[in-house]
């Protein structure tokens, strides 16, 4: 199964980051029904104060939103494997964790009217127009940085928000929720100043405003990271005495229930309707974020994409130039992992790894497919029972079962 993977812009070269850009605009020229793609996703948005915000399908109804834009990039550029870069807002305001710059997003306003003048969507340099608006809006986009909140949120409130539990809390289920990892991440929490997803918004100001706010496409980034932050808080959870990776099944307003129907008016899902329940694992979904160090069966590792170790220290990458897969350790140093030895792999040309339903892992040519009989490279794990490839924290690339013990692992090459 095709899985992309969602990077940190930060990660990304700039040719990535210049096919996402045009994918974006790609979506802004193509009409249907007398607007323009990009514009239907302002709309939907838009409209959704209610269904897709103040309650719990707030993460539901975006991971969808997410997913059916990120579709509609692949679809309309012709890359199957583009995918949304998030924006990590609670690390220092600096290069190159910072999307603001020339080369991308473009910066700040100006100060007069808030006006953005340079990167790709500055409206007298490009051909961004603000066309679907509210009262308040122009036609041009704009920012305001630190003009409604002093500060976005930090490091601290990330973990904070983390650790909340439960996913949310009655008797409302809406933004009256006094606690709970929701409301929290939302930004409604009474009595507290706004945070986390609602701050973001403020702090960028301007077009981040409104309703309208996928306007500005640094939204995009922004929920992107909300989504992992959801990835991220399952993960750490799924082990708790009594976790529900979603609440309420009933009591919520309607939509905002587990097995309620969200309703979507985009180009790419007429007449579908997806409910929370449907969308609780993102990588079902077909895709996986860049600190996830695993690969679960089914899935497949494509050229150019990476696997890390939870600290980063080692990742596996699949190689665009040849049929292989590489080890780097911490440093830039580049070893061959999964290099194709007999027989050999196709000259010059990328292969995929793939995490086999039964248990093996193979390195396939593309030309021939992932049940190849000879493969250029593979595991010797069929029949065993292995639930994910991890890559650890100490080189190893290992096969583990589901109590997490290796059934497989290779040690890292010797260096040198
Ligand atoms: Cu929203
Ligand atoms: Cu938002």
């Amino acid at each position: 199964m095709k899985v992309v993977m969602r990077k940190n812009h930060a990660w990304v070269y700039f040719d990535e980051k210049s096919s996402f850009y045009n994918a974006v605009m790609a979506l802004k020229r193509k009409q249907q029904d007398g607007t323009n793609l990009y514009d239907m996703y302002v709309n939907e948005h838009r409209d959704a104060a209610f269904a897709g915000h103040r309650g719990p399908a707030f993460f539901a109804w975006h991971r969808q939103f997410l997913k059916s834009f990120e579709d509609a990039l692949q679809s309309v550029s012709g890359k199957e494997l583009l995918s949304l870069p998030y924006w990590d807002w609670s690390v220092a305001k600096a290069a190159p964790a910072w999307p603001f710059g020339e080369d991308f997003l473009g910066t700040n306003g100006r100060a007069s009217d808030g006006k953005v003048m340079d990167g790709m969507f500055a409206y007298d340099t490009g051909h961004w127009n603000l066309n679907v608006r509210t009262n308040l809006e122009q036609p041009y986009l704009r920012r305001q940085f630190g003009t409604n909140v002093s500060s976005l949120p930090g490091f601290s409130d990330y973990w904070t928000t983390l650790a909340q539990t439960p996913y949310d809390k009655g008797p409302f289920w809406d933004m009256r929720s006094d606690s709970g990892f929701r409301n929290m991440a939302e930004g409604w929490i009474p009595g507290a100043e706004a945070g986390m997803h609602n701050r973001v918004h403020l702090w960028v100001g301007g077009s981040m405003l409104p309703m309208s706010s996928p306007n500005d496409p640094v939204f995009w980034l922004h929920h992107c990271f909300i989504d992992k932050l959801w990835a991220d808080w399952q993960a750490t959870h799924q082990k708790d005495v009594g976790y529900q990776p979603y609440l309420p099944t009933a009591g919520a307003n309607s939509g905002h229930n587990l097995n309620d129907s969200m309703a979507f008016d985009l180009p790419n899902m007429a007449g579908q309707t997806v409910t929370p329940a449907q969308v609780l694992s993102h990588r079902a979904l077909g895709y996986r974020y860049d600190t996830e160090d695993y690969l679960l069966p089914g899935e497949e590792l494509y050229p150019g994409q990476w696997i890390w170790s939870a600290s980063k220290n080692y990742l596996i990458w699949s190689r665009e130039d040849r049929c292989g897969v590489s080890l780097n350790v911490s440093g830039g140093q580049q070893q061959p992992w999964a290099a194709p030895s007999n027989p050999p792999g196709p000259a010059g040309r990328a292969c995929r790894l793939m995490l086999k339903n039964d248990g093996n892992l193979v390195l396939y040519d593309p030309a021939k497919g992932p049940n190849d009989p000879n493969p250029p490279w593979q595991s010797g794990t069929a029949n065993r029972p292995v639930s994910r490839l991890r890559v650890l924290d100490d080189g190893h690339i290992a096969l583990v079962d589901s109590n997490n013990t290796p059934i497989w692992s290779r040690p890292p090459p010797p260096a040198g």
